[in-house]
Order: C-alpha cells, then structure tokens, then sequence
C-alpha cells in the first residue's frame, strides 16, 4: 500500500510540537504493516539542508508567485518530497512565524502551494508514483481534499488527521483566485467557514475519513465546547471520525540508552534515576536535594497547555519542592515565569531537545495541566521515563495515564495522577495526592513501574492507522 502524507513539519527536520514527532514516526511504524509512506513537505531552509538526493520530479514554472519544483530525497531515513520554492520557504524563523513573532502575512499562499502540490502528486503528476491514500495533516495540508474535489479527475481517498482543532487555518474570502479556488468553493458545503476561507474546514468537508489523535478528544471535538465552531460539521460527519491514540518513538526516547541523559536505567534499575535527577538539578541551578520533590514540565507556553493556571501553585511548590520548567511560546507566560523564578523555581524558554530528555528522566512528577489536548506526547515520555505524569483528564490526557485512586492502586495499574475539572484549585489539590504517594516509596516506585512497563509506542496505533487504510480502500484486514 503505498501513502503520499502531507505535513507541514517532520522531526527531526522541523519541529514546533507533537505533529513533527508524529509525522516523522509514523512512516517507519507503517512499514511492517505493508505501508510504504511517502512525505512531503515544504522545503524550508532546515529541510534543504537536511536532505540528501533531491531529484527534480515536477517543475512549476510559476507557482504562488515563484518558480518551484518538487523533489524526491530522502533525511535521516526518511522519505520524502520536498517542495523547493525559495520564494515561499527560504526564510529564517518557524515555519509559520518570521523572526518577530508573527505569522508570516503570506501564510494562505505558502500552505495552499503545499496542499496543491499534494493535490497534484496525489493524482500521480510524477510517473510511477501512485499513492493508494492520501494523508494530510493539519491545516497546513488541510485544502488537498478540497482541491482533489474540485479538480474533477480521479483521485486517491484522503484522511484527514486533525493535531489540534485550535488551529484551523482562516484567511479572506479575497485570496481564492489567489490560491487556484473558484467562487464556486466559496459555499458552507465548500471552503467557506464564517466568511472566511477555512483550510481545516475544508479538510473536513471533504476528507473520506477524518481521525484526531485520541478517542477521547474525538468526542470533545464533536461537542461546543471544544469543538471551535467546527463540531457542528464534524457531528454531521461523526460516521467517519475516529480517534487514534498517537504514540511516541521508542528508540528516540529510551532511558536505557538515551545520549542526554547522565545515568542510564530501566525499570529493573530505577535507583540510578538518582542521577539524573542531580543533573537536572545542577543544570537549572536548583539546590541538589535528592529528597524534595522535583516537578517537571517541557511545554510549549500557550493557553491550552494550563500552564497560567499552574503559575498560580508555584508557592506550594516551592515550599515542598522543586520546578524545573522547560518552554517556549507566549510572551506573557514567559513573564509570569520569569517573575516566578526562585531558589526552588527554575525556567528555562526556549527549544532545548537535550534539557528536555534530562527534565523526563530527572523529574519525579511531569506536570501537564492542559485545558485541552488532543493527545500529548510528554506525558507518554514520562511513562516511558519513570516520571509520574500528573495531568488533566482531558483529551489524549484521560486517554493514557490511569489515575492512582483507591482502586487502581489496590489493582496495581495506576500510573500517573489526573485532575479536573481544569483550575487552579484542582491542580493544587492534586499536587498534595502527589506529594502524599511521592511519600509512599513503594507505592511511588509502582506508579513508576507500572508507567515504565506500558507501551507507549507507535506499534498498536500504526496497526489500526493501517486497518483505517484497508478498510478505505476495501481491502481485507
Ligand atoms: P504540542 O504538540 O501540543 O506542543 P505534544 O505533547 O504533543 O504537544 O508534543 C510536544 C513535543 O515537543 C514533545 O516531543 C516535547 O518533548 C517537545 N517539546 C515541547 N516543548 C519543548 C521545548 N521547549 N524544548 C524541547 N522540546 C519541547
Ligand atoms: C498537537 C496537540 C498534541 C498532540 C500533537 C501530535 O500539537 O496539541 O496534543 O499530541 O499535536 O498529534
């Protein structure tokens, strides 16, 4: 079965979040599941480097402004398309914002120029590839679907995976000649969405199947309150959503062998997590004391992730132990953070892949108190690590940590603490049930156990991504 995916970020290429981890795993899961998958993506300044070959096989001479090509090449084994047009992508800063912070004002033309590559590649512009499905991503790839129905040709089926439903990709009615969309699009069965021209609404309208990445955030989506304008069009297409749990790459993150980190251990050995956890505190500049507890985050810094909320646990924190936060993001949240900082209370803002491994295996507890979540990954990583999750029961968060009440202790399969609803109060009040376990040594080191022993891989979740394909495509299972 051969997969065009098209994604706006591929770890380790590019990454801003989650979606970079997921897109650049997912190929090499697939495989064994007879999935050949190949991504593209835009050709960035980071993907350019990166890439070896880079064999031209479709050129624009003119393309959103520019002349560009698409070329096959393959990055740290990966395989991909990449879409070389300077014009859109050779630019310092994110792949969405310029160096001010700011979304670069020809967003809708740079990804509208990825889509209808992927549209392009989908319907086999380039001889001898034949995708069977397409598989986008996000906003950023969101109007493929929307330009294989207007095309009117034969095409493959798409699915759609929505990341995070609080980006949805909304620009002026104004660009559709622009962006190649007659005025006939332009209808609430089209690409239109409150006046605007929605890429994600799109990929909603018109995608075959659509998946976001945890079973519980597919329902919250298909609800008002988290849905975002967008759960009346996904109730009406509730036949085809579904959510698929994400996992995280095993290899990448293994504190067995994991390169950043100070000691190795598994859960056989967890005693040299000790370890790690001096480094931590060494690093940040905390006070080295093996026996406060330390709490971590590695986060981006924005209103989803709950972190203004845990602003306000900081002096209980720091009167029975330690922070060490790691983000990046918002302004405002790195000012409160920056304000906050104390003996007990280190912060860290910026992209630290290195710190961020050391944070998994040094903390005792990984904080994550989002007010939503598609899925999380750090979370799964500190499973995987032997930091005790503490997070909301939302989203991909109620999905994959078992919360240590009476019952689940007394069975055994606890593996983190969960809390809600989302508010100060309640994060507080689970920080103190996590203190009262951290306290309890044995049952503490069967949290982390249990957590150490799960499987947080890609393994079960690439089976059914590769059920969703067949079942598409009416194959057996
Ligand atoms: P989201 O995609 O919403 O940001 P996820 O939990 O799905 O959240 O994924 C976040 C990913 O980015 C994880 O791999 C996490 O380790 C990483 N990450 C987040 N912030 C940082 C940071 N400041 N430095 C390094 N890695 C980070
Ligand atoms: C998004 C979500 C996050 C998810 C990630 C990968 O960025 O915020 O919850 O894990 O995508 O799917």
């Amino acid at each position: 079965m051969l997969v065009l995916s098209v994604a706006s970020e591929i770890y380790p290429l590019i990454k801003t979040g989650g979606l970079a981890d997921v897109v650049g795993a997912l190929p090499g899961a697939l495989a064994p599941c007879g999935v050949n998958t190949r991504t593209l993506v835009p050709g960035y300044r980071a993907v350019m480097n990166a890439m070896e070959g880079g064999e031209t096989v479709h050129h624009y001479p003119m393309f959103f402004g520019g002349a560009a090509q698409i070329l096959t090449a393959t990055a740290h084994g990966l395989d991909l398309f990449v879409l070389d047009a300077p014009h859109l992508y050779d630019r310092p800063g994110n792949p969405y914002t310029g160096p001010d912070g700011r979304d670069w004002p020809d967003n809708a033309e740079r990804f509208a120029a990825l889509s209808r590559a992927g549209a392009d590649l989908a319907k086999a512009i380039m001889p001898g590839f034949t995708p069977d499905i397409v598989h986008v991503h996000d906003w950023q790839a969101g109007l493929v679907p929307a330009y294989l129905h207007y095309d009117r040709s034969r095409h493959p089926a798409c699915i759609a995976t929505v990341h995070n439903l609080a980006f949805q990709g909304q620009f002026p009615a104004s660009l559709l000649p622009k962006i190649g969309l007659s005025s006939e699009s332009f209808e609430v069965g089209g690409v239109e969405y409150y006046g605007t021209i929605g890429y994600l609404k799109a990929a909603l309208q018109f995608a075959d199947q659509i998946t976001t990445v945890s079973p519980t955030y597919a329902l919250e989506i298909m609800q008002p309150e988290w849905g975002m304008g967008l759960d009346g069009l996904l109730r009406q297409r509730r036949s085809v959503v579904s959510g698929i749990l994400n996992g995280i790459d095993t290899e990448v993150w293994n504190p067995a062998n994991d390169i950043y980190l100070a000691a190795h251990y598994d859960d056989k050995n967890l005693e040299a997590r000790a370890r790690n956890k001096m480094a931590l505190q060494k690093r940040m500049g905390l006070p080295v004391d093996s026996a406060r507890p330390l709490f971590g985050v590695v986060s981006r810094l924005s209103w989803q992730k709950g972190l203004d909320l845990l602003a306000d646990t900081l002096p209980l924190i720091s009167s029975v132990g330690q922070l060490a936060l790691l983000g990046a993001g918002e302004p405002q949240l790195e000012e409160k953070y920056t304000n906050a900082r104390s003996q007990n209370i280190a912060c860290e803002f910026r992209y630290d892949e290195a710190l961020a491994h050391l944070i998994q295996a040094g903390a005792d507890v990984l904080l994550v108190p989002s007010r939503f979540e598609p899925c999380g990954l750090t979370q799964l990583c500190a499973l995987r690590y032997g930091a005790v999750p503490l997070v909301a029961r939302v989203g991909g968060l109620a999905d994959t940590i078992v919360d240590a009440n009476e019952a689940a202790l007394a069975a055994g399969t606890a593996t983190g603490i969960q809390f809600w609803p989302v508010n100060g109060m309640m994060i507080e009040a689970a920080i103190r049930r996590a203190l009262r376990l951290y306290h309890d040594k044995s049952a503490w080191a069967l949290l982390q156990r249990n957590g150490m022993r799960g499987d947080v891989s890609w393994q079960h979740s690439a089976r059914a991504y590769a059920a969703l394909y067949r079942e598409i495509l009416q194959l057996p299972a």
